[in-house]
């Protein structure tokens, strides 16, 4: 019985250790699925782990990418860059959407997020993918 509450008690320390270590930084909170991208699940916790520090409302940025507003900021909506006459999200195609080109180089201007590091490339294509799926509410 005593030994079976120490092993109890050895694999939870373990537990608590390993959660500890998990990654920190812009990696999505779920990783990504095989199937089609979830906007709820996996592209907005990208956006409010790297991005809403700026936008949100009344912060720096001119749009806000918070949870419950940030899709309809996004999706076909005319992007303000003066380097472009895209739209921030062309549903289905990520090649002309600004908000891929903003966080994957600097064909459009300065690199998001801003003065930070590079989302990582799983982050990237989630949005990629999500956006090539046809940017959807789900
Ligand atoms: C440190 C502040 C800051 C952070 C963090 C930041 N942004 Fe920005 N973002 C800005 C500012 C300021 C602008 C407007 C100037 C510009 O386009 O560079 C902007 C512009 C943009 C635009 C262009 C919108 C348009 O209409 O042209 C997109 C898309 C964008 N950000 C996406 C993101 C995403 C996605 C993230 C997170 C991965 C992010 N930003 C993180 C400050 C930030």
């Amino acid at each position: 019985m005593r030994a079976n509450v120490r092993v109890g008690i050895v694999l939870l320390t373990l537990g608590a250790f390993a959660y500890s270590c998990k990654d920190e930084g812009d990696e999505p909170t779920v990783a990504p699925p095989a199937g089609p991208i979830s906007f709820a699940s996996h592209v907005q916790p990208i956006f409010s782990g790297n991005c809403t520090g700026c936008h949100s409302a009344g912060g720096s940025a001119p749009f806000s990418l918070e949870a419950g507003v940030s899709r309809g900021n996004i999706v076909n909506v005319q992007a303000t860059s003066s380097c472009t006459s895209e739209k921030r999200v062309n549903p289905g195609n990520s090649g002309s959407s600004v908000l891929y080109k903003k966080i994957s180089g600097t064909s459009c201007g300065t690199r998001m997020p801003r003065g930070g590091s590079p989302l990582s490339q799983t982050s990237i294509d989630i949005v990629k993918n999500w956006i090539d799926e046809g940017a959807a509410d789900n």
